[in-house]
This record gives structure tokens, sequence and C-alpha cells, in this order.
């Protein structure tokens, strides 16, 4: 499928806050024009504004996307307004960290219902409308936690994996209707996610503070900029940044390698556990 930006009808989920609002920013300045979802209403409004100041041509929707109806509606909404939908990111996501003897049935619920739930309601209602108009691309935000161990966010890893798994079965099938399916594995990125992360059973302003210390992070503008060239490039998974492919490389043929690794990392973890 031909990738054309200009013009192209989009959603990005999550589009008020990090990785999702450098999408936002990344497809507008390519003369998209962006539809800002988020359940943060004002941060999408404010968003879409600043945007529209800008002469592009933005607007906000306050949606949850665990509400399958109103992702339906979210997207039927687009296709009246703009005739079509070419661009579906579902990018919203939360993160939990700690033990998962630790974590209680809400932090399994809620993690699915967004991580996972969330995408299959953007698959739902966006792919079949795709199908039927021949093209489109659909992008799901995965992580490089959805392509190998990542203990001490097991339930994040287990959606995570869930996203890949869907993204790349769903890209099998979506080709023979002109459909694109690509999905984005960040490594570790700057924004609100590590703060607004919860923690069970954790310190977790002082583990937010050493995973932001020793981590190595890169900036969502980044992602967004790699993300644009890896759908231009039809990429099926977009690992980014460089160090996170490479580390991907060195797992894949030496999967030890991710045994030496998560232990230390869950160790570090374990660190910031507290007594109740
Ligand atoms: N930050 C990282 O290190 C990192 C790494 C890999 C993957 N990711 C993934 O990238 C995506 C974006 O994360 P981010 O780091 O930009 O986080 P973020 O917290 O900056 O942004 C997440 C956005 O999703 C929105 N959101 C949360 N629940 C929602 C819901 N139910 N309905 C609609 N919107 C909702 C939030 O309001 C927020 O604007 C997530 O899927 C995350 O798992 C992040």
């Amino acid at each position: 499928m031909a990738i054309v930006f200009k013009g192209a009808a989009a959603i990005v989920t999550g589009g008020a806050s990090g990785i999702g609002q450098s999408i936002v920013r990344a497809l507008a300045a390519r003369g998209a024009r962006v539809v800002v979802a988020d359940i943060d209403g004002e941060g999408a409004e404010a968003e879409a504004s600043a945007l529209r100041a800008k002469g592009c041509e933005a607007v906000a929707k306050t949606v949850d996307v665990t509400d399958a109806g109103a992702v339906e509606r979210l997207v039927a909404g687009v296709e009246k307004r703009w005739g079509q939908l070419d661009f579906l990111f579902n990018n919203a996501g939360v993160i939990y960290v700690g033990e998962l003897l630790d974590m209680d049935d809400d932090a399994w619920q809620r993690c699915i219902d967004i991580n996972l739930w969330g995408v299959i309601n953007g698959v739902r209602a966006a792919y079949p409308r795709m199908a039927r108009q021949g093209s489109g691309c659909i992008v799901n935000t995965g992580s490089i936690a959805g392509l190998g161990p990542a203990p001490g966010f097991t339930i994040y890893a287990a959606t995570k994996h869930a996203v890949v798994g869907l993204s790349q079965s769903l890209r099998g099938e979506a080709r023979k209707y002109g459909v694109q399916v690509n999905v984005l594995c960040p490594g570790f990125v700057s924004t609100p996610m590590v703060t607004n992360a919860s923690y069970a059973r954790m310190d977790g302003a002082a583990a937010a503070a050493s995973m932001r210390k020793r981590g190595v992070f890169t900036e969502p503008d980044l992602v967004a900029a790699d993300l644009m060239q890896g759908i231009e490039r039809d990429t099926p998974v977009i690992v980014t940044p460089a160090t996170a492919r490479l580390a991907m490389s060195i797992l894949r043929y030496a999967p030890f390698t991710g045994e030496i690794f998560s232990g230390k990392f869950m160790e570090a973890i374990r660190g910031f556990r507290t007594r109740k």
C-alpha cells in the first residue's frame, strides 16, 4: 500500500501525552488530519487546539478505549466527518510495575482492558471499514516487553505479547484487503508513563527515579520519527530506538542474555518493595 500522510484521516488513541502526542504531531507535520483521542479530554483538546493554531486540521475526542461502543462511535465519526479513515494508531496504554504476587485482580483487569481490549476495540471498529475501503493502516503500540521477558512488568508484558501476536497475525489477513498492519515496539521512552505507572507495594517514586537514572531512555519525538519511516517502509515490527533493536537481536540469537538481564532487573525492582 502506498503510504500518503498528506490529507489522510488519522486517529491516535492516547494522543494527549507521550508517544501518542508525538505521533499526533508527526502526522500533523506531514499534513494529515488528526483526531487526538484520549481519556484525558482536556489534554486532548489542548493538543488539538495547539495544532489548529499552527494551521493543522486537528480535533479532540474524549474516549475511553475500554468502551467498545465509544471506540465504534469515534471511528464512525471520523468516517462521517472526513469520508474515510486512513490511519488508526491504537496507542493508549498503562503499565503496572512490581512483583506478580503483589498484583490484585484490578491490576490484571485494568491492564488487560486498556492495553489489549483497547487495541481489540480499535481493530474491530476500524478494520472492517478499511477492508471495505480497500485501504488503510492500523498501527498498534506494543513494546519490547511484548518481544521478550519483562519480569516486574509481567501483566503488562502479557498484554503487549498479545498485541504483537494480534498485529502480526492480522497483518497476514489484512494484506488481501489492502490494509497495512504494523506494530510499534519501543524500548524505554521518556514520557509521563514511568511516573504515572501503578506500582504494587513499591516505593513508586524511588523506583521511577531509579529507572530514569539507570534506564536508556529515548525521546518520544524520535520514536514517532522512526515510526513514520517504519510505516512508509511497511516494517512489520517497528522496534525503536537502535539500542532496543540491538537488544532484541541479541535476545533472538542468545536467549540466555534475556534471563541474565531480566534477573538483574527484577532484583532492582524488588529493592523498592515495601511491606504492608
Ligand atoms: N514510555 C515507555 O517507555 C513505553 C515503552 C514501550 C511502549 N510504550 C507504550 O506506548 C504507549 C503510550 O505510552 P506513553 O509512554 O506515551 O504513556 P503516557 O502515559 O505518556 O500516555 C498514555 C496516554 O494514554 C491515555 N490513556 C490511558 N488510558 C486510557 C484509556 N482507557 N482510554 C484512552 N486513553 C487512555 C492517557 O491519558 C495518556 O494520555 C502505551 O501503549 C505504552 O504501553 C511505552
